[in-house]
């Protein structure tokens, strides 16, 4: 049994596999209809959300099943102090599947290491958004018919938008994609990510503060909400919340068949007037996340059927908390045992990727 945390969890001959099932579902969505019925779908969502949690639900009901969960943790027992491993064991008597949401990053790999069924990871603090990398990828795929030799820029929120770190981690392992990092200094991609996904793989790439210079070279624009839940202080939130407005003057320069792209929910970096342009492709992005997650649901529900044992991944038990992110769940998780990755770059912590040191 698997789950997916992380982008990286699926290969690329997985993703493809993905994409396939998820084009003929669109083709042929009844031959899908009734392929999952009878089983459960828990969203256990402790942040806000719109589209992912409903596209989940969706998606299981499109497969003939049905969903169960919670949208705000107010709403669960978390408001009574409950850890994540404990409601994570309670659910898989309740249910075949969880997606799960967390402010706190690495929430999500400690449901997986308590829960008996498989756990998607719907999104972790600022960390990662697998399911929103594999709408990205149909959208990409569906629009432009390749991954390789593309260039690919990414505008706002580079620090804290968990969708950009998925995507960039995902375009990695494709050949001839350069990468254009469009941020204020405030909000630039972590280091973490530049050296070791963007700069191992050997990706061209640059950073820059001007949207106008990089557009006339992009094949896809992928803008950012600024994300300002994230912030510790509220006036540098509203001091950078405007600094990119996509409009239709800033696409003149534009090439005919970039593809602009956005996780959504969208606030002002991208003005009303753009979504008639047939450039404009985050709306067709929740339609194919749809389709993605259908495709990710059946695989883990079934495979989990075939092999009901669970994966571990490889980590190594460490004797002092060393973490240093204050935004991790190891911080806060009760009887959580500290537990490192060992990288080509050194250790990272299991739960949220940051890098740590035994001294
Ligand atoms: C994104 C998220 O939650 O990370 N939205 C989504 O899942 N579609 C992006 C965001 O909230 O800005």
């Amino acid at each position: 049994m698997r789950s997916v945390i992380d982008i990286l969890d699926l290969s690329v001959e997985e993703i493809d596999e993905l994409i396939r099932t998820a084009c003929d579902m669109i083709e042929n969505p009844k031959k899908y209809s009734e392929c999952l019925k009878g089983k459960k779908i828990a969203t256990l969502f402790f942040e806000p959300s719109t589209r992912t949690r409903l596209s989940f639900e969706a998606a299981m009901m499109e497969l003939g099943g049905s969903a169960l969960g919670f949208s705000d943790a107010k709403n669960s027992s978390a408001s009574k102090g409950e850890t994540v491993s404990d409601t994570a064991r309670v659910v898989s008597c309740y249910a075949d599947i969880i997606a799960m949401r967390h402010p706190l990053e690495g929430a999500p790999y400690v449901a997986s290491l308590a829960a008996s069924i498989p756990v998607i990871n719907a999104g972790d603090g600022g960390h990662a958004h697998p399911t929103q990398t594999l709408a990205d990828l149909l959208t990409i795929y569906r629009e432009k018919g390749r991954f390789h030799n593309l260039t690919v820029g990414f505008c706002g929120d580079l620090k804290y938008g968990r969708p950009v770190h998925s995507l960039i981690h995902a375009l990695s392992r494709y050949t001839g994609v350069k990468i254009v990092l469009i941020s204020p200094d405030e909000l630039a991609l972590p280091d973490y990510i530049k050296r070791d996904v963007i700069e191992k793989h050997g990706m061209p790439y640059y950073e820059t503060t001007s949207l106008d210079e990089a557009i006339p070279e992009l094949d896809v624009l992928y803008m950012t909400r600024v994300q300002g839940e994230r912030f510790d202080d509220p006036d540098e939130y509203f001091r950078l919340k405007d600094f990119y407005i996509l409009d239709p003057a800033k696409l003149e320069n534009a090439k005919s068949d970039m593809i602009i792209l956005h996780p959504l929910p969208r606030v002002d970096e991208i003005t009303v007037d753009v979504d008639a342009d047939p450039r404009a492709c985050y709306f067709k992005q929740v339609f194919n996340g749809k389709n993605m997650r259908k495709a990710l649901i059946l695989k883990l529900v079934t495979e989990a059927e075939a092999n009901p044992a669970s994966a571990k991944r490889p980590t190594r038990m460490l004797s002092s908390n060393i973490c240093k992110n204050s935004r991790c769940i190891c911080k806060s998780e009760r009887g959580l045992i500290p537990q490192a990755v060992e990288t080509d770059e050194g250790l990272r912590c299991a739960f949220c990727d940051s890098a740590v040191e035994i001294n």
